[in-house]
């Protein structure tokens, strides 16, 4: 599309219907500000406004929804059917519907940065059926000795840390895959020096434009969420530099991405597409959202 200098550049914010907090709600306030302050058109809608044809590929805005002349989609969604079909009929998403599918599982995040990132030592936990379960968990065993004890479990699909555990034992392993079993999961080293702390890097485009170390002296976890504090941190050159490896590597445009401090460098931690942002912006007084429409208009424009 060609623009006319005169004619603001349009587009859609897409978040997701059922996903509802204040905080969710608080995310999109910040975003539609800061269209309106890079002077774009930004309209907010969700997923269950489009109605994805799979037998077409394609996919109809609901008919209060007008696409006419939208330049861009932000879409803020995990909803990768639609967002693929969107892109099928040639629209641009912030970030695009692959790219938001490979961070949306922490497995598939590792497998795609692999020989990219350094990252924990990590093991695919076998795949059961959540109608079946695990009626043999001697696998664990050797888990335990890859590992050691503590490790970490992880739900593959989890947010604000509420699906990450730690295993002290081999009988607590046990009980948390009995606990989560159906569910996909893998098992990551411990990196002890990291407890309780990590760093948050927001990469936008190919730098990071805001850091903060977040610490949480009661939880190995230190996510904002779950009680962690945030502070500004001054990112090294080693660790910005695994944060935007991560993004490209994963075909990403922006996302937060988490790193652990160990004593044998910066280890990449997950790579999440949609963050938040207000803790980053209350830690660094930096609002992303400049930088991210910044990106949006130099790609599309
Ligand atoms: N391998 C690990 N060693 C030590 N701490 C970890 C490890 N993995 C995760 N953590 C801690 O748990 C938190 C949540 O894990 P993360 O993988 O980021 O999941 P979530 O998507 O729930 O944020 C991290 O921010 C970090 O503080
Ligand atoms: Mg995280």
């Amino acid at each position: 599309m060609v623009y006319n200098v005169c004619m603001a550049l349009k587009g859609i914010l897409i978040v997701n219907a059922f996903l509802r907090s204040k905080q969710t709600d608080d995310t999109y306030e910040l975003l539609l500000d800061g269209a309106k302050r890079a002077g774009i058109d930004l309209r907010l809608t969700t997923n269950a406004d489009f109605f994805v044809s799979l037998d077409t590929g394609l996919v109809k805005a609901l008919p209060e929804n007008d696409m006419k002349d939208t330049g861009f989609i932000l879409f803020w969604n995990k909803d990768v059917f639609l967002g693929r079909a969107l892109e099928r009929m040639g629209y641009r998403l912030f970030n695009s519907a692959d790219a938001i599918e490979a961070c949306d599982s922490k497995a598939l995040t590792s497998e795609m940065l692999q020989g990219i990132c350094a990252m924990p030592r990590t093991v695919k936990i076998p795949m059961t059926f959540n109608t079946i379960g695990y009626d043999d968990l001697s696998f664990e065993e050797h888990i335990g000795k890859e590992l050691g004890y503590p490790y970490i479990i992880k739900e593959c699909l989890g947010s604000y840390g509420g699906q990450v555990y730690l295993a002290d034992s081999s009988d607590k392993a046990r009980e948390i895959l009995k606990m989560i079993e159906g569910k996909d999961c893998l098992a990551q080293q411990y990196i002890r020096e990291s407890s309780g702390r990590d760093l948050r890097a927001y990469v936008v485009g190919d730098r990071v434009v805001a850091a903060m170390e977040r610490n949480n002296a009661d939880d190995f976890r230190s996510n904002i969420t779950g009680g962690g504090s945030a502070i500004k941190y001054d990112i090294k050159k080693e660790q910005e530099q695994m944060a935007v490896a991560a993004v490209k590597g994963l075909g990403l445009d922006f996302a937060g991405v988490d790193i652990l401090f160990s004593d044998d460098g910066p280890l990449l931690c997950e790579v999440n597409s949609n963050a938040q942002f207000r803790g980053l912006l209350e830690a660094t007084g930096i609002n992303i959202t400049d930088a991210l429409f910044e990106h949006i208009k130099m790609t599309v424009l």
